[in-house]
């Protein structure tokens, strides 16, 4: 079957945990350079594309009330801005199967934009080149270019610039709190409290992408670092008893998501995650909780 003859498109792409983000000073342009090192998890949105009359966004899943269905959706912009390069129309229904925290630091929104990118250029049969989609994807957004690849890679940068990085599988519980956190609000936090201090260059630890690499849990849980997490314990000073619940159930180690407030707990195997899971539940300090492993692939294609 050509593309062209495709009635609609499905693409599956993964949420996102930082298990550095080390975090630089403010850019004249507002961003920070960071050495970001993104691992995606298997937490996934599904975004289907349908040819329509205009272009239009619906959402679903138990958080869809929470994402905006206008053009400012991530997956809107992607469709309008493959669709502008290439003198289309964007008019396609855009349909997000939401199961990624919204605004909770693990990249749901970026995940829709890859999506959405991905499907729309199977759906319309362009056969964009990967580095064009990797351009389109860094106008998105900072962490969506990782969105597209997946698996684990250190983003430098603004994060948008990717380098690949080994990584052996580790197991995951993320707690999902109430309400998000705004990017920009807790990089604005981040130099706040950084006031009248020298912030270092970032750079990868040599320890972490060694630990990454091996598989070995303890070894990870000693190095991760997320520059970030006071600035959101600042602004969300509630997710200290979240962190601390996980460590009481056995975490290896606990972390603040990318810039929150979702929260990661490192543990050694799948039985452990539940039990670190239902702990987190049973405590009252989180809305709910998911169990994933690490790495995922990037933004996939489903068969139709
Ligand atoms: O790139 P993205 O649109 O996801 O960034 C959202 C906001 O997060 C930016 O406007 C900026 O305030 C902040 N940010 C930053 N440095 C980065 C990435 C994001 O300051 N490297």
């Amino acid at each position: 079957m050509s593309p062209r003859t495709h009635k609609s498109v499905t693409v599956r792409v993964p949420a996102k945990v930082n298990v550095q983000l080390a975090v630089g000073a403010a850019r004249a342009d507002g961003f920070h350079d960071l050495a970001n090192v993104f691992l995606a998890v298997s937490l996934y949105d599904e975004v289907t594309v349908t040819p329509a009359e205009t272009l239009t966004v619906t959402c679903s899943g138990p958080d869809a009330d929470q994402v905006p269905l206008d053009r400012t959706n991530l997956a809107a912009r992607a469709a309008e801005i493959l669709a502008a390069r290439n003198g289309r129309s964007d008019a396609v229904h855009l349909h997000i199967a939401k199961n990624i925290p919204v605004a909770g630091g693990m990249a749901g929104g970026s995940a829709d934009g890859a999506g959405a990118l991905l499907a729309c250029d199977a759906l319309w049969g362009l056969g964009t080149p990967r580095a064009q989609l990797l351009e389109i994807c860094a106008e998105l957004g900072s962490d969506v270019p990782f969105s597209l690849v997946g698996g684990a890679a250190l983003g430098t940068g603004r994060g948008e610039l990717l380098t690949p990085v080994e990584a052996g599988t580790f197991h995951w519980v993320f707690a999902v709190a109430d309400g998000g956190l705004s990017t920009p609000a807790v990089f604005r936090e981040f130099d706040r409290l950084a006031e009248g201090r020298s912030i270092p260059v970032p750079q990868a630890a040599p320890a972490l992408l060694t630990a990454l690499a091996s598989g070995d849990a303890d070894a990870l849980a000693a190095t991760l670092a997320n520059d970030l997490q006071p600035a959101a314990l600042s602004l969300r000073p509630q997710l200290a008893a979240t962190l601390e619940a996980g460590t009481s159930a056995g975490a290896l180690a606990t972390l603040v998501s990318g810039s929150g407030p979702t929260t990661a707990f490192l543990v050694r195997d799948p039985e452990s995650a539940l039990k670190v899971a239902a702990a987190l539940e049973a405590s009252g300090t989180c809305r709910t909780t998911r169990t994933a492993t690490s790495p995922a692939p990037g933004a996939t294609v489903l068969p139709s």
